[in-house]
C-alpha cells in the first residue's frame, strides 16, 4: 500500500502541529503529560506516512520492518534497564546517534551515483553544500555527545582537558574546513571530493571532542543541552540531505528548542553563550577544577542525628527543602514527600526550592518530585525562592552541593564563581544530608558545611530521611 504524495504532505502537516503541541505541553509540568501522548501520536503519524509515502517502494518494506524490529528491541531492554541517574548519559549516546546518522547518510547521498545524475549543476552545488554542512554538524554531534556520555558516566574523569592555545587550534580547524568546503562545492572530481569530505569529517569529530573535553567544573549541562541544540540541527541537515520536509522541521524545532535551553542554562550560570562553544570556561583560565571528588574538606562541622534533624523540623514554622544529585541517587523523594504531609499536617509551612542545574538533566529534581506526587504549587525555582532563606527556621539539603555552595558567590578563584546558587546558609539553621565529605560534581569543597548554623546528617539520604519520619511521626 502506497499513499499518495499529497496525503503525507497533509500528514506531515498533522504531525508538525502535533510536534509544536508537544513542546507547548512540556514547557509546564501540569501539561507535560498532555505534551507527551502529542508527541507520541505525532510520532507514529510521521512513521507510517514515511513509510506508505511516496518514497518507498513495497520492496524497501522487508527492510524498514526488520530495522525497526532490531531498533525498537534495543530501545525497550535500554529503556527497561536504564536507571533514573542514568539517564543524562543515555540522553547524550542517542545525541551521538542523531550524529552519526547525519555522517552516514551524508556520505551515502554524496557515493549515490543516481542522487547527482538527477540534478541540474546549480541543484548540485546546493546538494554538496547540504551534505558537506550536514556531515560537518553530524561529526561535531557525534564525537562531542561521547563524549559527553563518557563524562557523565564517569568513564572519562570530569577534569577538563585544556590544551595550549586551543582557540588557535579552533580557528586554525574552522580555516581547514572552510578551504576543504570550498573544494568540495568547486571541484567535480569524485576522489578529490571524497578525501576533502573524510578530512573535514576527521576535523569535525576532533573539534566534537576538544570541545566537551575542555568543559569541567559545574559547566556540563550547558554542554548537554548545547549537544540536544546539535543533534536537531544534524536531524535537519538529513532532512536537506533525503529532501524531507518532515525532518527540517521537526530537526529545526528540537534545533532551536534546544538552542533556547542553552540560553536559559546559560543564564543560570551566569555564563556566556559563546565562552561554552569555545570550550574550556568555568575553570578559571588554565587552572583546571579538582573535579570528581578530588577536594580535601578545609574545616570543622557539626553532625547531628535524624532524630534531632525531627526535633528541629517539629519547631519550625517554615521549611524550605532543597533536593540534589543525591536525593535521584537514593531513590529517597518518596519519603522526602511522607516527611512533607507530615509537617504540613503539623501546620508547618514547606517549600521546594529547585536550581536549574539540580542532579545531572534538566529538569532532574521536578520529574522525581513529580513522580512521588509532591504538589507543583510548593515546588519554586530559585529565582523565586531565593529571597525567602533569611525567614526560613530550617532548610534542609537532601543530597545537594554545588548548587547551594557559597563558594560561588564568595571566591571569585572558584570554579564554580559566578554561577548562582541557592541560599541555604541564610535560613536560621541548615542540614546538609549526604554520606560523606565528598565534594560534588564540580569537585570544590563546600564553606557550607562548616558554617555555625549548619550541620551535617551523614548517611544514604532515603535511610536517614526514613529515620527522620519515624521519629517525627513518634
Ligand atoms: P552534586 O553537586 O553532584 O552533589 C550531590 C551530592 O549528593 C554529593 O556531594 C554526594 O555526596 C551526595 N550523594 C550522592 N549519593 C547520595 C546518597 N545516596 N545519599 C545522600 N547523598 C548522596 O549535585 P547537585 O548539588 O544536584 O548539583 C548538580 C551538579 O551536577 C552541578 O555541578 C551541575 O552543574 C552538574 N550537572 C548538572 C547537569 C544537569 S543538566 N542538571 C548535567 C551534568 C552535570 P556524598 O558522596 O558525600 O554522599
Amino acid at each position: 500500500m502506497t499513499i499518495s504524495s499529497s496525503l503525507a504532505t497533509v500528514a506531515y502537516l498533522a504531525a508538525t502541529i502535533l510536534f509544536i503541541l508537544c513542546l507547548g505541553g512540556l514547557s509546564n509540568q501540569e501539561t507535560s503529560r498532555r505534551g507527551n501522548l502529542y508527541g507520541i501520536i505525532g510520532m507514529a503519524i510521521a512513521v507510517l506516512a514515511t513509510i506508505f509515502g511516496p518514497h518507498v517502494t513495497p520492496a524497501g518494506y522487508a527492510y524498514i520492518l526488520g530495522a525497526m524490529v532490531v531498533g525498537a528491541a534495543i530501545g525497550l531492554y535500554a529503556a527497561r534497564i536504564v536507571q533514573m541517574t542514568q539517564m543524562p548519559e543515555l540522553v547524550a549516546l542517542m545525541h551521538s546517534l542523531v550524529g552519526l546518522a547525519a555522517v552516514i547518510v551524508g556520505f551515502a547521498n554524496f557515493i549515490d551515483p543516481v542522487v547527482a545524475a538527477q540534478l541540474t549543476p546549480a541543484e548540485n552545488a546546493i546538494h554538496d553544500i547540504e551534505t558537506y554542512v550536514g556531515v560537518l554538524i553530524g561529526a561535531v554531534t557525534f564525537s562531542g555527545s561521547l563524549i559527553a556520555f563518557g563524562k557523565l558516566s564517569a568513564k572519562i574523569g570530569g577534569k577538563p582537558v585544556l590544551l595550549p592555545a586551543r582557540h588557535w587550534i579552533n580557528l586554525l580547524g574552522l580555516l581547514v574546513v572552510i578551504y576543504f568546503g570550498y573544494r568540495f562545492v568547486a571541484m567535480h572530481d569524485f576522489s578529490a571530493q571524497i578525501v576533502a569530505l573524510a578530512v573535514m569529517t576527521a576535523i569535525a569529530l576532533l573539534f566534537g571532542v576538544h570541545m566537551v573535553m575542555a568543559i569541567g567544573g559545574a559547566d556540563m549541562p550547558v554542554v548537554v543541552s548545547m549537544l540536544n541544540s546539535y543533534s536537531g540541527w544534524a536531524a535537519a541537515a538529513t532532512g536537506f540531505m533525503l529532501s524531507n520536509d518532515l525532518l527540517i522541521v521537526v530537526g529545526a524545532l528540537v534545533g532551536s528548542s534546544g538552542a533556547i535551553l542553552s540560553y536559559i542554562m546559560c543564564n543560570a550560570m551566569n555564563r556566556n553563550f559563546i565562552s561554552v562553544i569555545a570550550g574550556g570556561f568555568g575553570t578559571g583560565e588554565g587552572k583546571p577544577a579538582a573535579a570528581g571528588g578530588a577536594a580535601q574538606p578545609a574545616g570543622e562541622v557539626t553532625p547531628i542525628t535524624a532524630a534531632e534533624t525531627a526535633e528541629m523540623l517539629k519547631d519550625a514554622k517554615d521549611v524550605i527543602i532543597v533536593p540534589g544529585y543525591g536525593m535521584a541517587v537514593a531513590q529517597a523523594q518518596h519519603t522526602v514527600y511522607e516527611i512533607t504531609k507530615a509537617l504540613r499536617e503539623r501546620g508547618v509551612k514547606v517549600r521546594f526550592g529547585i536550581h536549574p542545574v539540580a542532579g545531572r538533566m534538566p529538569g532532574h529534581m521536578n520529574v522525581l518530585l513529580a513522580e512521588a506526587k509532591v504538589p507543583y504549587d510548593i515546588v519554586f525555582e530559585m529565582d523565586e525562592l531565593n529571597e525567602d532563606f533569611p525567614g526560613a527556621d530550617v532548610a534542609m539539603v537532601i543530597g545537594a552541593n554545588d548548587i547551594v555552595n557559597p563558594a560561588a558567590q564568595e571566591d571569585p578563584t572558584s570554579p564554580i564563581a559566578g554561577m548562582p546558587v541557592l541560599e541555604v546558609w541564610k535560613a536560621k539553621h541548615s542540614v546538609v544530608m549526604k554520606r560523606s565529605m565528598a565534594s560534588g560534581y564540580a569537585g570544590v569543597d563546600n564553606p557550607l558545611f562548616y558554617k555555625d548554623n549548619n550541620r551535617m546528617l551523614f548517611g544514604d539520604a532515603k535511610k536517614m530521611l526514613d529515620e527522620v519520619l519515624v521519629a517525627l511521626k513518634t
